[in-house]
């Protein structure tokens, strides 16, 4: 059953413990788990007990995901004996505010027709419209392959942070939802125009209406993750002075596989 916690623990000390869980950004059939075995006790078979153990509880879910950070080939290896296999790469990013790149505030041509309307509370924003206009952009590679897409993918609780681009009519074609995750620190969820209206440099001013609005806020930093492959956000957010901080391997394994016992 979900979620599943389980921890190794000898003498007090916490050796090793691991959960699968639903996350709303994840599909339905989809579920995180993690394994993780305090460092001077790993390649002792802790990792594997812990993995069995979550195995035998979850069974209601078809599809494990998990991520593995790049530098960290051990630890790929071991998903890899357990069955992950790795079906992309994430990519974080982050823009400080305060360096010099991210201190530029070129104004962006603004997109003929396009009015750009910020929101740091879900209150004032038709919010049907909000989620179709996420979901008519969002065609990511991760929602293509393992991600939900509109309002459903963010977290409970979140705290918003949404640019909305309209056309002349008012319709929403283009999105920037991000979440203020602290005080000093907002994460890019989505940026996404719907098809039909890309290449206008719509989402560039979206994302820099976002930065001015951080700005306005005191934070230090803005942060996003992205598919290796997905060009053009990457080329997007390396013009505007994001730095690449970390890479992530994504790993998945049907749920009802057999993994060796320790
Ligand atoms: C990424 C996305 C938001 C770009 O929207 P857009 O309005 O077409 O982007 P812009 O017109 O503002 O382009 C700004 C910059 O992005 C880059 N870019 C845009 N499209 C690109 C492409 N197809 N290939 C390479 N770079 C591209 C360029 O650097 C461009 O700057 P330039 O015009 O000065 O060369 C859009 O492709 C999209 O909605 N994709 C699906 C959603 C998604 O994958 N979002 C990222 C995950 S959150």
């Amino acid at each position: 059953m979900i979620p599943a916690t389980v921890v190794v623990e000898r003498d007090g000390e916490t050796l090793g413990v691991g959960s699968t869980c639903r996350r709303s950004w994840l599909r339905p059939g989809w579920a995180e788990t993690r394994v993780w075995v305090a460092p001077r006790h790993r390649g002792t078979g802790i990792g594997s007990q812990v993995r069995h153990q979550l195995d035998r509880r979850v069974t209601d879910v078809r599809w494990l995901f998990a991520t593995v950070r790049g530098d960290d080939p051990r630890s790929l290896a071991v998903a890899r004996g357990w069955g992950f296999e790795p079906f992309g790469i994430a990519v974080s990013m982050a823009l400080h505010l305060r360096s010099r790149a991210g201190a530029v505030r070129a104004p962006a041509p603004h997109p003929q027709d396009v009015e750009l309307r910020t929101y740091l509370s879900l209150d004032d924003v038709d919010v049907a419209a909000l989620d179709a206009v996420m979901r008519a952009a969002d065609t990511s590679p991760e929602a293509e392959a393992f991600m939900t897409s509109g309002l459903v993918s963010l977290p409970v609780g979140w705290h918003p942070a949404v640019v909305v681009a309209e056309d002349g009519d008012g319709r929403p074609i283009g999105v920037c939802v991000a979440d203020r995750v602290g005080p000093r620190r907002w994460h890019v969820r989505l940026t996404g125009v719907v098809p039909s209206r890309r290449g206008r440099g719509i989402a560039r001013a979206l994302k820099q209406r976002l930065h001015e609005a951080a700005r306005d806020h005191s934070v230090h930093v803005v942060t996003t993750t992205n598919a290796l492959g997905n060009a053009a956000i990457t080329a997007l957010n390396r013009s505007l002075g994001y730095v690449a901080t970390a890479s992530h391997w994504r790993v998945r394994r049907e749920s009802n596989e057999e993994t060796e016992t320790p």
